[in-house]
């Protein structure tokens, strides 16, 4: 059997060179670089092109995502890996110059890193030379990274010059019901979304793009997520941290992406086939929860525990009935249930995508623990998430279980072609 560190050694496959090497292909490494040569210089790095799906190769590892001459940015419909390392910054430059730099570089940098490749020497041959890779990732496949780039209603501010490409329906999300946002938590110009089948892939690549914002951009919030808590298409449905399946009815075709997630430049041009990225962070009170008798918990989300079943059904996938009562004349799916809320045949058809993860952050000050759920969701028009999250906020019975804590909303343009990056034509 070959294994992957026998044919990264075997010098007589060029094809499994070209792919799985994340030797110093940089050379001198990124930051040196002018942001045009740098973009047009990696853009004809070959890619493997695979997916990660249900045709993926079966050692995952190797699997990896292009970036260039995609309709759109991979990490969306891309069907969910299982970690993720989220990651919203503030700028710290009023220069649109150094933003125009900074995600240039990052563009290029997420081509390498997706396709398995260091972001410059690990290991440089001087004493005194400073790694530009830090390394954890060296001997790690791609693991079907994606990284996708957001911008923040606060690029499109007064700072930058911008503001004239702000489209019309993107701006702060204004205060919801039940929010308890912490303002450490909340908000960022820009926003990077890493998504592998390996943690330590999706860490370094933040890891990383962050050390290469120096100067520009720093941390606001992160959140590192696991065990992806949206079931994309073809994937069966996985657990969030209250036990019940997740995903059950998301966004799964391609006439549901058109519809309700891709941007159609209508308004901005330079949106079409980008999406708008909400991000919240939400916290589970878990003890009570797990105290909770089961008859409530389904009544909480309109769903049984082990089969995830409509509880007007019997199977997972048995299309809800809102309208039926028991003998007594109540609603079989109570109509302050989650999914009761949520269901877009209450909410004039509307649906959005949501690509969420569980996340842990051990115990808090009070020795509860302290995790829940990072729900990452994509929409063509943030009023969708606004709309939903009103009436969420409002009657949701999830309610006296959650608290949501973090937030951002980002616009996420379309995937460059080979040779440019990330939101280019806003700097035209
Ligand atoms: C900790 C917070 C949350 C948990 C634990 C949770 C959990 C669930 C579960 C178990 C389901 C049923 C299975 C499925 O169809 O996926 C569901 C459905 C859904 N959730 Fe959530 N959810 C949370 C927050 C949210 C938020 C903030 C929104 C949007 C604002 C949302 C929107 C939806 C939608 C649209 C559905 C599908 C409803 C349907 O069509 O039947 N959820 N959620």
């Amino acid at each position: 059997m070959t294994t992957l560190r026998d044919r990264r050694d075997d010098p007589a496959d060029p094809d499994e060179r070209r792919r799985l090497s994340r030797r110093s292909f940089l050379g001198g490494g990124v930051a040196g670089l002018a942001a045009g040569a740098l973009a047009g210089g990696l853009g004809g790095a070959a890619i493997a092109h695979a997916r990660a799906d249900e045709d993926a190769p079966a050692d995952v590892s190797e699997t990896a995502v292009p970036f260039y001459d995609q309709t759109h940015q991979g990490g969306i419909a891309t069907p969910p890996q299982r970690y993720v390392v989220f990651a919203s910054y503030d700028l710290t430059t009023t220069d649109a110059g150094d933003l125009q730099v900074l995600l240039a570089r990052w563009s290029a940098s997420i081509a390498q890193l997706q396709a398995g490749r260091n972001l410059g020497t690990v290991e440089p041959s001087r004493p005194s030379g400073v790694p530009t890779d830090t390394g954890e990732a060296a001997d790690l496949g791609p693991n079907a990274l994606t990284v996708t780039l957001g911008l923040g209603p606060g690029v499109f501010d007064d700072r930058f010059g911008l503001a004239r490409h702000r489209p019309a329906r993107f701006d702060h999300l204004p205060e919801l019901p039940s929010d308890r946002l912490d303002p450490k938590l909340t908000g960022g110009d820009l926003s990077l979304q890493a998504c592998a089948e390996d943690p330590q892939v999706a860490y370094h690549a933040i890891r990383d793009l962050s050390r290469l914002a120096r100067g520009t951009a720093v941390v606001r919030w992160t959140v590192m997520g696991f065990g992806r808590a949206s079931a994309g298409k073809g994937q069966t449905t996985p657990r969030n941290l209250m036990g019940f399946k997740d995903g059950t009815r998301n966004i799964k075709t391609d006439a549901d992406l058109d519809q309700f997630v891709w941007h159609d430049g209508t308004d901005q041009a330079w949106m079409q086939g980008g999406t708008y990225q909400v991000a919240r962070k939400i916290q589970m009170n878990i003890e009570n929860w797990d105290a909770d008798q089961i008859g409530d918990q389904h009544a909480v989300f309109g769903r049984t525990k082990q089969e995830g079943a409509p509880l007007s059904g019997t199977q997972e996938f048995d299309t809800p009935d809102f309208a039926r009562k028991d003998a007594s004349g109540e609603l079989v799916i109570p109509a302050t249930s989650h999914v009761a809320l949520a269901a877009h045949e209450n909410n004039g058809g509307l649906k959005i995508l949501r690509r969420s993860y569980n996340f842990t952050d051990g115990m808090d000050e009070y020795g509860q623990i302290n995790a829940g759920l990072l729900f990452i969701a994509y929409m063509n028009d943030p009023a969708a998430f606004v709309t939903m999250q009103t009436k969420l906020g409002r009657s949701d019975r999830l309610n006296e279980y959650i608290s949501h804590v973090g937030s951002g909303v980002f616009a996420v343009p379309p995937a460059p072609a080979t040779g440019h990056y990330v939101a280019e034509p806003l700097f035209g």
